[in-house]
């Protein structure tokens, strides 16, 4: 079906089919079109320009887009969607006093989601986890990466990539789906770091490659987690196996994450709430694109990601929710623009760049996705009346969306 938008107040985002990413100045720059129109086919966007010259068009459907504003669908490249049950209790206990390393250090945190995942039905995971896709979706997400990494063990972490297939087959977004089988160390191998990896890379990546569950391979390079050391033996053995990389770095130290990932050829290094000069340094010339998130940083009360010094340094960035039980249990992809904005001190066209354009290279979608381009998908926001892009951050926790397309159908 072809349908035409007419009187759109503004297009936002439009870009040439050349462009997969934006860096350092770059970002700052938003290509938009004032009194447009807009005209999809199906599920692809067919074309667009000024309503001044709108040419005479054959649609099915004509819809009136006064005082809207239109842009691509937000790219949410980082994310732990798939999980069993909360973990406000924890919550309450870090406003009592007690930090996010202390709750790990007792068996709470990743453990305490891996134990409930344990008890909870692979069924009930997928209902729990489709509710949330539903949810970030109405708010506009259109493209979402998500990782496995609460199951641990083999069985829990098939149970986990196997929902994550099942979200693939039954909603309409692409999903790009990450194996972090190295998320936290179970109980059973505490003391036993290096047999830990060693499980991963024998018992669980061969099952997860031949059942083709994962694009890409993750793990939570940190003190107190994995190191270094463990990061290049596992991006190794998955590399042989065609995974490439999209890790934790730098959340709470920088122990050489950053470099481990550009070394290995990471498709992405993530968190970077600390980074040092020499990461920032070492992300130049490399295909790496940094990624923040800023609800974990919100959450968790820990710095945010320095976005002016990587984005001043000539970097992409890209935005991303982190949506997951413990340190970021919002997939709101709107609430992060406008934390970028406010407390990375990101210019509005920067963070929608950012959480757009950026954050479909992270997922290698910027062929289809990311940006309002002739043939690629028709997934785009239609907003409230609202008096400009810029108001969308500004607003901040206000919801202005008005409707969401997905695949050129609306979202009910
Ligand atoms: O990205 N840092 C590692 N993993 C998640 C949090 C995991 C949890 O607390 O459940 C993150 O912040
Ligand atoms: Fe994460």
């Amino acid at each position: 079906m072809k349908i035409l938008f007419t009187n759109i107040q503004e297009l936002v985002q439009i870009r040439d089919s050349s462009v997969e990413k934006v860096s350092g100045k770059e970002m700052n720059i938003l290509p938009t079109l004032k009194n447009a129109w807009l005209l999809i086919n199906n599920e692809k966007i067919e074309d667009f320009g000024e309503m001044n010259a709108l040419p005479e068009i054959n649609v099915e459907k004509t819809i009136d887009l006064t005082g809207r504003i239109v842009l691509p669908t937000w790219c949410d490249s980082h994310t732990h969607l798939v999980y069993a049950g909360n973990r406000e209790q924890e919550f309450a206990d870090r406003i009592s006093g007690l930090t996010y390393e202390e709750i790990a250090n007792r068996g709470g945190g990743i453990l305490n989601s891996a134990k409930t995942l344990e008890n909870t039905s692979e069924e009930d995971v997928y209902e729990q986890s489709a509710q949330r896709l539903k949810e970030v979706m109405s708010l506009g997400t259109g493209a979402i990466e998500i990782k496995s990494g609460y199951g641990l063990k083999k069985e829990g972490e098939l149970k986990l990539l196997r929902v994550i297939q099942k979200l693939k087959e039954e909603f309409d977004l692409p999903i790009k789906a990450t194996f972090l089988g190295a998320h936290a160390l179970p109980t059973e191998y505490k003391a036993k770091r290096k047999e830990y990896i060693n499980y991963v890379i024998e018992e669980i990546l061969p099952q997860v490659v031949d059942q083709k569950l994962a694009e890409y391979i993750d793990i939570f390079c940190e003190q107190g987690y994995f190191d270094v050391d463990d990061t290049n033996t596992l991006l190794a053995a998955a590399k042989k196996l065609g995974l490439q990389a999209k890790i934790h770095v730098n959340q709470f130290h920088a122990i050489g994450g950053v470099q481990a990932g550009v070394e290995n050829g990471a498709l992405s290094v993530d968190h970077l709430e600390v980074m040092r000069p020499e990461d920032i340094e070492c992300l130049k010339n490399s295909k790496t694109i940094p990624v923040a998130l800023p609800g974990c940083s919100l959450f968790l009360s820990i710095p945010y990601t320095p976005g002016r010094e990587i984005i001043d340094a000539g970097l992409p960035l890209a935005l991303a929710t982190d949506y997951n039980p413990g340190s970021a249990p919002s997939g709101n992809m709107n609430l992060v623009v406008s934390l970028a904005c406010i407390k990375m001190n990101m210019t509005p066209e920067e963070a929608i760049n950012a959480a757009t354009i950026n954050g479909a290279y992270a997922m290698e979608l910027s062929t289809t996705h990311g940006s309002i381009t002739k043939g690629k998908s028709a997934n785009f926001i239609i907003t409230e009346p609202i008096p400009s892009y810029a108001y969308l951050p500004y607003s901040f926790g206000s919801n202005k969306i008005a409707s969401v397309y997905i695949n050129g159908n609306i979202l009910n």
